[in-house]
């Protein structure tokens, strides 16, 4: 089985797929009624997990969610391409919990349908392939009645965020979970620190300061059998349509740490720089390689972010936020008075944020309170979305603007072939669409 065996063969697009949601879920072995009537409330019943994208981020979900609870099983596993897959299924069988995978070659799924099957398959469905196609991958998980992980970013385009409020809201309305990957909020001592900001230990926020500058990340150079396509999924990071450009795909978690301060308020615009100084040549696809972007909110407080990857700079991923009180030292968990003495430090006790939130999914489940992350996640990722709008097109941008944007960053078709790469943006010249 290889992705090239699996060609769709009448060229899915997005749209398609989007309104296919439940076409192949008719199968399902356990209607979402299971758990609204409380199923799993005795906790010995076994929850089949299935894991939509097979890579790092994903095989360390299916870790934790294996490890969150002694009845879970993962039972089905989907890929674009095959080799991960494999590669997924070999690592999870080294570690303790291998007797609780039981995923057979039938259920193993490679190609652009896969989530569809894994779906069709399981209970709850661990969403992390790249976020392109997360408001797709979501809408079908949600109509077909099941629990989500979904992995951070969860769109790359207004149109993508549109759909994931949507999605979100019906699975509110269906008592189904919904578990972000923006880990922080399940981290103690971040939960500790943000506690302290909305008790008022600095007063009121005044302007926050976040960075997340650090170096390139891997690259796959391109093998003669791979087609266009299967090079950018290959190398999503690179490419606009499919991560959202880097300050979208990964600082993404410090844009959510600032909306977490401002308790889920969001900005009313922002203006931004950016562009590609490092990674130039054509492996790295159309993203920038640093941005800079001021966020504004209504009663005037600022956020003045920055994220650079560039190899041989300074490693900074810190937040700050600035009170009529004193500052907080987020990353550090660490609040100062104005005259620099410490008013607060977190003591409490340390956890692995990414087994924490595996840990509150399925208590969630078990225990019929679904968790539902989805107003922050859909728009904290839109926090990205239309900084990166502001950086491309060199204009103030204002979250309306933003939110109503017709732009669809989708390829014409789901095809293992040929794709065009837009050019780099460049500010005063790419238009906001
Ligand atoms: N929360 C965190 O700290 C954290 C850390 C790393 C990654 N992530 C996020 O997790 C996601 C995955 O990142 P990763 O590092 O695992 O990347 P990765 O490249 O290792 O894995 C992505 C996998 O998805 C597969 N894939 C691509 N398109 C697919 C499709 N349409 N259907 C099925 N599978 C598809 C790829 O072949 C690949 O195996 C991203 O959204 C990333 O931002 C989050």
């Amino acid at each position: 089985m290889n992705a090239e065996s699996r060609t769709p063969i009448d060229a899915p697009t997005r749209r398609d797929f989007l309104k296919a949601g439940t076409a192949v879920v008719g199968g399902s072995l356990l209607s979402s009624m299971a758990f609204n009537s409380g199923a799993y409330a005795g906790g010995s019943d076994i929850i089949r997990i299935g894991l939509v994208g097979c890579g790092g981020r994903g095989t360390g979900a299916a870790e934790q969610a294996l490890a969150a609870d002694p009845n879970v099983h993962l039972v089905a596993l989907g890929d674009t391409f095959a080799d991960r897959i494999e590669a997924a299924h070999d690592r999870l069988n080294h570690r303790s919990t291998a007797d609780r995978i039981h995923v057979p070659p039938e259920r193993r799924f490679a190609g652009f349908d896969a989530y569809q099957h894994v779906i069709n398959n399981c209970d709850v469905v661990l969403l992390c392939t790249p976020p392109h196609f997360r408001p797709m991958h979501l809408k079908a998980a949600i109509e077909a009645g099941r629990h989500v992980f979904a992995e951070k970013p969860v769109a790359v385009d207004a149109g993508g965020i549109r759909s994931v409020i949507e999605t979100c809201q019906r699975a509110e309305a269906k008592r189904l979970s919904v578990v972000s990957g923006l880990c922080w909020r399940y981290d103690p001592g971040m939960r500790a620190t943000f506690a302290q900001i909305h008790d008022g230990i600095i007063g009121e926020i005044v302007a926050m300061q976040t960075s997340y500058d650090t170096h390139g990340l891997w690259m796959h150079p391109r093998q003669p059998s791979w087609s266009d396509m299967e090079w950018q999924i290959r190398n999503w990071l690179y490419f606009t349509w499919l991560s959202g450009d880097f300050n979208v795909e990964q600082h993404v978690h410090s844009l959510d740490k600032t909306a977490w301060a401002m308790r889920d308020q969001y900005p009313v615009s922002c203006s931004g720089t950016g562009g590609r100084q490092t990674r130039t040549s054509p492996e790295y696809g159309n993203i920038f390689d640093h941005m800079a972007v001021v966020y504004e909110y209504p009663n005037g407080v600022k956020t003045f972010s920055r994220c650079r990857q560039q190899d041989g700079c300074s490693v900074d991923v810190t937040d700050h936020i600035f009170g009529t009180k004193g500052r907080v030292d987020v990353m550090n968990h660490v609040a100062y008075g104005h005259d620099g003495k410490e008013l607060w430090r977190y003591k409490g006790p340390k956890a692995n944020m990414y087994q924490v939130e595996h840990n509150e999914l399925f208590a969630g489940i078990r225990s019929g309170k679904p968790i539902n992350n989805g107003h922050y996640m859909a728009h904290s990722t839109m926090m990205g979305i239309i900084g990166r709008m502001a950086a491309y097109t060199g204009r103030k941008i204002t979250w309306d603007q933003a939110m109503n944007s017709k732009e669809d960053l989708a390829p014409a078709a789901y095809v293992w072939g040929k794709i065009d790469i837009p050019p780099v943006a460049m500010p005063g010249i790419t238009p906001f669409v």
